[in-house]
């Protein structure tokens, strides 16, 4: 038998040290739960101080690469986020319940809306965004009761909420987050050196207790998914975003940060949980209701969040190209007044609510307020996974999701049609009762 290759860390000073041991993950050389070296022991082996590897170990706990369970074993993170993570797997032949993907059948035509973008060059120095889409974006948000005194475009929610934690908050800041919650959101917090603090959610949205418990804790920042939340579906009523806010006006200067990434589509009304608070946004995309790859998102704020985000946005991409916004906000005027947008929905809704009631005559628990995706809770979500492929059926596993929250599976309900509601919900009880049976014998 041969002996695994240890990798060797190199480096003398923190920062080299720190770039080692990042090489090594990036390259799978140092694997995810794999044990690196205790402090003394690789300081004795680099000849550095044991101060300098503590500071490096420090670093890139931080950030999310390793962690400490205990004062004496440190471990490359279980999902460090410098891998690039994969895609769910597909197989051939399968129904992709995985991908996360809006129906493409159900997205606005974009013929009409590109013959109408006229063909003009802008130039630096122009104004960065487009009336039409402010336009647009002002009435939407009015409607909802968010002030739009300061508005700008960004590149979609992620990179909304990407610029504004990136203005707002310091390596090792802690960040509460709705647990399950969006790995994007997860990933990006981790990359940024954030912490994420969980706060546990039901149908209706974060957990008032857990949210109390975050702020006691002391969180520089919330963020939530007012509906559509990725991955249970919940949407925060309007009972429940009025206790948020409550207890959130116990913390001025919390910064809250909405995700309202499936807005037109999701399927449950909008109750917002900032208020009239020193800082907070709102970041509302059209990737799920107008084509991800049409990929803009108006982002609401206080008057420093939107200033600070646009002079960062200046010095990186500058703006987001006059000829996307041009064209989303043709394709959202076209979409919202030809009954597409409408219709999106009531098809999203219908299915979902065709698995969930197939997935109640098995009598399976499971969750889909709004939205694409339905959460349906298990006991180990590998053999599940792997059941549904045989069956036919690509789901997702729960894990990447999770923080503290207890196994599910996701399957998303975008493209399935209503009539596989119930072909999909046999199978999953099947594959649940056989893991029941398998235990059992
Ligand atoms: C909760 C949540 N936020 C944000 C996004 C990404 O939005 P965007 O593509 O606009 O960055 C997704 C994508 O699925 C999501 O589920």
């Amino acid at each position: 038998m041969t002996e695994p290759v240890q990798y060797l860390i190199s480096g003398d000073d923190a920062a080299s040290i720190t770039r080692s041991i990042e090489r090594g993950v990036v390259r799978g050389e140092l694997e995810p739960g794999e044990a690196i070296p205790s402090v003394r022991a690789l300081a004795r082996e680099l000849g550095v101080s044991p101060s300098t590897v503590a500071a490096a170990y420090r670093d890139l706990r931080h950030r999310g690469v390793l962690v400490s369970h205990d004062r004496s074993r440190t471990v490359v993170a279980h999902r460090p986020p410098l891998a690039f993570r994969l895609a769910p797997e597909v197989p051939e032949g399968a129904v992709d319940l995985a991908s996360g993907n809006p129906d493409p059948t159900l997205l606005p035509d974009l013929g009409p809306a590109l013959a109408s973008v006229g063909p003009v060059h802008r130039l630096y120095g122009d104004e960065p965004t487009v009336a039409a889409l402010l336009d647009l974006a002002r009435a939407d948000l009015t409607a909802d009761g968010v002030p739009t005194d300061h508005l700008a475009v960004v590149g979609g929610a992620l990179d909304g909420i990407e610029r504004v934690l990136e203005v707002h908050c310091r390596l090792g800041d802690r960040i509460a987050v709705e647990d399950p919650g969006y790995i994007g959101s997860l990933d990006l917090l981790r990359t940024l050196g954030l912490e994420p603090v969980p706060v546990a959610i039901d149908d209706e949205g974060p957990d008032p207790a857990a949210l109390d418990a975050a702020l006691q804790r002391g969180v520089e920042a919330v963020l939530v998914v007012p509906r559509a939340q990725n991955p249970t579906g919940a949407a925060i009523t309007a009972d429940r975003a009025a206790t948020l806010r409550t207890l959130l006006a116990e913390h001025p200067d919390v910064l809250v940060i909405e995700d309202d990434h499936a807005s037109w589509v999701s399927g449950a009304p909008y109750h917002r949980v900032v208020d009239d608070r020193a800082r907070w946004t709102v970041v509302r995309s059209v990737a799920k209701s107008l084509g991800p790859d049409l990929r803009v998102a108006l982002l609401a704020g206080d008057d420093e969040t939107v200033t600070r985000v646009v002079g960062r946005q200046r010095l990186g991409t500058g703006w987001v190209s006059h000829l996307l916004q041009h064209l989303a906000a043709t394709v959202w005027h076209l979409a919202a007044t030809d009954g597409t947008l409408e219709r999106a929905t009531a098809t999203y809704t219908a299915r979902r609510e065709a698995l969930l009631t197939a997935l109640a005559e098995h009598d399976l628990v499971a969750h889909g307020a709004s939205g694409m995706n339905v959460w349906v809770p298990v006991v180990e979500e590998v053999p599940v996974v792997q059941g549904m492929a045989a069956r036919g059926w690509a789901v997702q596993a729960g894990e990447p999701f999770r923080l503290d929250a207890p196994p599910a599976v996701r399957l998303t309900v975008a493209s399935l049609p209503i009539d596989r509601a119930e072909a999909a919900a046999g199978d999953l009880a099947e594959v649940l009762g056989h893991r029941l049976g398998t235990r059992r014998g």
